[in-house]
């Protein structure tokens, strides 16, 4: 993994030496558990029970072909851009519910599993979350009907210390993984939240969490010197955003990106979105969208910078005919792909539209692990930087306390 700021430096020159002192203040109240929000640092620990997981996912594996992993936030979306990223050889029997309330959606999944022996994971860390709550309800019926025996066998529950679920899963008998105090949902990927079924979907939990260690690690070792990839990139954020740049396009090249930039869209938006300040997170899918928002990007107003992920190496590439070659002199859809995103570049930086270029080296759990700690260390950063508690969402209460009457 590559961070790459030369087309955002010319925007952004002056403001590598403003902002020093600031993000090494800053660095140092996130490693001494100083900052606000510093009950919620568990994150940062990596500590993981490789064993216990990999039993639980064994254990269930081998008794289902289908398994409803029931989540919503921070509790399905590091496991499914873990997934999508991934490919892994578990990955269709999978199926994400409990994300939105859509009868049709969740009974066209139910149509198509019926005959299908399941299990459901139950991750939420308040218990008490509507749709979630209503999902089960579903779900619970469903498998009842089909297992009167053992019917406890086909639920796992993944929830804090308290909540409804919690209380649930204790009289039913379910299977239970605690989810840490510390850690709030869009920072539990690397918890039983996301590693549970990212262990089920046949992917290595033991390299995502190396790669991501590593990344730790070098940023410990670089504080003092130059500027570390997560220092620059937080720091380029909060420049841009004082340049009233507002807006942060995520842009990809690889459909298997677009469930990783869902999970940053979440992980930048509720931990920046507050206090009436934040840049706004949104993104786009190259090519499909050149030839759409392509043009405002280009030559719209200038409220937008990007962060371009570009992958270097992939295992499939589908080779153009001989006819092509003589017209276009491209032999192949990766050499076609890898022209376009170095000409959006160019054109977008032209076009005054500061290009951040996150280049992955390839599809794989360490690269993954690397990446998901880069992300949220700078994303814990760059919000202490705009002075905002990264780890609360006190906003997405207030629907809740509408529906309530409260
Ligand atoms: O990041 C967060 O804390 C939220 O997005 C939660 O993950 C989301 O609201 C789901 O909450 P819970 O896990 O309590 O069901």
């Amino acid at each position: 993994m590559k961070f790459i700021d030369n087309y955002v430096q010319k925007f952004v020159q002056e403001d590598y030496k403003n902002f020093e002192s600031e993000i090494f203040r800053i660095d140092k109240l996130l490693k001494n558990k100083t900052c606000v929000g510093n009950n919620m640092l568990g994150w940062q620990d990596l500590n993981v029970n490789f064993k216990k997981i990999k039993n639980v996912a064994e254990n269930i594996n081998s008794n289902s072909d289908c398994i409803l992993i029931i989540g919503i936030g921070g509790s399905y979306l590091g496991a499914k851009m873990a997934i999508d990223f991934l490919n892994p050889v578990n990955k269709n029997k999978i199926y994400f519910i409990g994300h939105n309330l859509d009868s049709e959606h969740l009974n066209n999944i139910l149509n198509k599993i019926q005959d299908r022996k399941i299990h459901a994971i139950i991750i939420s860390k308040s218990g008490n979350t509507i749709e979630i709550k209503a999902t089960l309800d579903i779900i619970f019926n469903f498998i009842r009907k089909k297992n009167k025996q053992n019917l406890h066998k086909c639920f796992t529950v993944v929830t804090g210390k308290n909540g409804f679920l919690r209380n649930f899963a204790e009289i039913n008998n379910w299977q239970i993984l605690d989810i840490p105090d510390n850690i709030g949902g869009r920072f539990s990927v690397l918890t039983n939240v996301g590693l549970l079924p990212i262990a089920i979907s046949g992917a290595d939990i033991e390299k995502i969490i190396s790669g991501a260690k590593e990344i730790k690690k070098n940023i410990e070792n670089s504080s003092n010197s130059n500027y570390n990839y997560c220092y620059k990139y937080a720091i380029i954020r909060n420049a841009l955003y004082k340049k009233k740049f507002m807006i942060e396009l995520f842009s990809s090249f690889s459909s298997r990106m677009i469930s990783f930039i869902e999970w940053l869209k979440q992980l930048f938006g509720e931990s920046e979105g507050k206090d009436n300040k934040g840049l706004f997170p949104t993104s786009v899918f190259f090519s499909t969208d050149l030839h759409s928002l392509g043009q405002f990007i280009q030559e719209g107003s200038k409220i937008l910078f990007e962060t371009i992920f570009f992958v270097k190496n992939l295992k499939l590439d589908l080779k153009l005919s001989d006819k092509f070659e003589n017209y276009d002199n491209y032999k192949s859809f990766n050499e076609i792909n890898r022209k376009i995103f170095e000409s959006v570049v160019l054109a977008h930086h032209d076009g005054k539209v500061p290009c951040n270029i996150m280049e992955i080296e390839e599809f794989s759990e360490l690269e993954l692990g690397r990446l998901i700690y880069f992300f949220e260390f700078s994303c814990a950063l760059s919000a202490l930087m705009l002075g905002v508690n990264p780890f609360n969402q006190p906003g997405v209460e207030v629907y809740k306390k509408i529906m309530l009457n409260k």
